[in-house]
């Protein structure tokens, strides 16, 4: 048996011409369109690249992108003040602050001056504990790639045992509580866990991420079960997953690849929390 690839690039492009027809729709409605501003604090090239992609993303599908760079030096109350500054701009939707960070910057206090309406990557308080109750929000954009991932399977997912392998606070636990409100009956695994594997082999549903190069096996898997690979990591200048590919997609019946899963899924889940928060912010519905 070898799995059914659940292809991030497929879903991807699928989603993002679902987006860029709402949007058409919504300027022809309105004369107005979605502004997404990215705040780039300092030069590092992955940061820098990352917002070049976000640009091509936004701007194919019909989002204004501004980049806002600061210096490395910044002081974090001038960071703030250009947030305020963002939050009271009608015609921003949507604020974006790149990691990583210059060491004195700190994200979250970033993020609690910034409206949890404009909050593209859900990681405000707001935001986190409407996810937390289960009420509308912005949901942090990995996260919400993960179960795009899963439901595109179009499986019945209700009731099934799910375990997590990572409890972070911006993939691990979001997924989590994703999948609770699925009605998912979820495990979350992490570095102290006793007895992972055998989580592992009762679980019908399998979310990676960890950060541990191809850390999870073939033998590990149940037959049947859907395997989402959040991880990304280096592997001698590739790009590998949490899960042993080759050995999991022999057991499982669907699998994420890496590179071509979350990843993809999740830029396009940042540019449907730009069009959300548009549509809020204009009361759109
Ligand atoms: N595809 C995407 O768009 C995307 C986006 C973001 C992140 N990622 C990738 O997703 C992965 C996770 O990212 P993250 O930011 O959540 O990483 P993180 O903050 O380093 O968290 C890793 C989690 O994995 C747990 N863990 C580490 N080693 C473990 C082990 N041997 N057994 C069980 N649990 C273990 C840690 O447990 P403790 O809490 O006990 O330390 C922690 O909860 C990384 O590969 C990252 O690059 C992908």
């Amino acid at each position: 048996m070898s799995a059914h690839i659940l292809d991030g690039k497929k879903l991807a492009a699928q989603l993002k011409e679902e987006l860029k027809t709402k949007i058409a729709a919504a300027k022809h409605r309105t004369a107005k369109h979605p502004h997404l501003v990215s705040i780039l604090i300092g030069e590092d090239t992955a940061s820098q690249s990352y917002a070049l992609s976000q640009q091509r993303a936004a701007e194919s599908i019909g989002i204004h992108y501004e980049l806002q760079k600061m210096p490395a030096k910044v002081s974090q109350s001038d960071v703030l003040a250009l947030i305020q500054q963002l939050n009271g701009y009608d015609k921003v939707h949507g604020v974006i602050i790149n990691k990583p960070l210059p060491d004195h910057i700190y994200f979250q206090a970033l993020m609690n001056g910034l409206s949890p309406e404009k909050d593209v990557e859900g990681m405000t308080l707001i935001n986190v504990g409407r996810l937390f109750l289960g009420e509308p929000g912005l949901v942090p954009c990995t996260p919400a790639a993960a179960m795009a991932l899963l439901k595109f399977s179009g499986e019945d997912l209700k009731g099934k045992k799910a375990v997590v392998l990572g409890r972070s606070d911006i993939v691990g636990k979001p997924i989590a509580l994703l999948l609770l409100k699925e009605d998912i009956t979820v495990t979350v695994c992490h570095s102290k866990t006793i007895g992972l594997l055998d989580h592992v082999r009762q679980a019908d549903i399998v979310v990676a991420a960890m950060g541990k190069k191809r850390f999870v096996q073939g033998d590990w898997i149940k037959p049947n079960a859907i395997i989402i690979d959040v991880g990304i990591n280096d592997d001698h200048g590739k790009i590998a997953g949490d899960v042993d590919f080759d050995s999991c997609a022999l057991r499982a019946s669907y699998i994420t690849p890496v590179p071509g899963g979350v990843g993809p899924v999740t830029s396009v889940m940042l540019m449907n929390n730009v069009v959300e928060a548009f549509k809020r912010q204009i009361n759109l519905s």
